[in-house]
């Protein structure tokens, strides 16, 4: 679909029909997004695919009040995490892309990107994977959208290891977003965005 078209149908949905999206979409719609940019290439992004009824249903205690009936209805629902340990994040990418980077890049991932890693602080390391998660994030509301479903992003719940313990995910990562994706019940409808003089400066 033409972007600006798909970018104007897309609107947050909170209220779906409860049809069930096959896990297999789910998955091919995870890999149109995972083609996303990200800082050093690092893809610091892990999507789990809550399709345990029991696990979703516990994932509702953890959310803002608000935000459970959008879970609840949804067709399907991802839980984005991002991995905290980039130092091995580095070496998996180099360990799985052997094949394919050039010895540059291979000595890149292998060694100079660790190194690096490990001279970042907690905040410098919390605002990389938040951005990089935010950009993975709005790929994959497109790439839902471009696949005929709707969707919404939350960040209104309780974003704790209680998410890891409930869905029995490696404390390594960290939760970021929810992301509820299905049949609109009710579509979304277009949200005021703020004039360009507002939002834009030329120097
Ligand atoms: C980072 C982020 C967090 C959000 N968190 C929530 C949320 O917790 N609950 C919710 O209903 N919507 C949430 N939204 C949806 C926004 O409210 C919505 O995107 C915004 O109002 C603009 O509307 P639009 O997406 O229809 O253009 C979130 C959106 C973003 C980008």
């Amino acid at each position: 679909m033409d972007f600006v078209k798909l970018n104007k149908s897309r609107h947050a949905t909170k209220h779906f029909d409860g049809t069930k999206i096959p896990t297999v979409d789910v998955k091919q719609i995870i890999s149109a997004a995972s083609l996303a940019p990200s800082a050093h290439n690092i893809q610091s992004w892990h999507f789990v695919i809550v399709e345990s009824d029991e696990k979703r249903e516990a994932l509702l205690a953890e959310m803002k009040p608000s935000n459970a009936e959008q879970v609840k209805e949804a067709g399907a629902v991802i839980v984005l995490f991002s991995d905290t340990d980039l130092v091995e994040r580095s070496r998996e990418i180099a360990r799985y892309g052997a094949d394919e980077l050039n010895d540059e890049q291979l000595s890149r991932f292998n060694s100079r990107y660790p190194q690096m890693y490990e001279s970042y602080d907690e905040f410098y390391e919390s605002d990389y994977l938040s951005i990089n998660a935010g950009l993975v994030t709005m790929n994959l509301v497109y790439a839902i959208k471009n696949r005929g479903y709707d969707s919404n992003i939350i960040l209104g719940f309780n974003r704790t290891p209680k998410i890891n313990e409930i869905l029995d995910i490696e404390r390594r990562y960290r939760p970021e977003m929810i992301i509820p994706l299905g049949n609109a019940a009710i579509k979304g409808v277009p949200s005021y965005r703020l004039p360009q003089e507002k939002i834009i400066e030329i120097r």
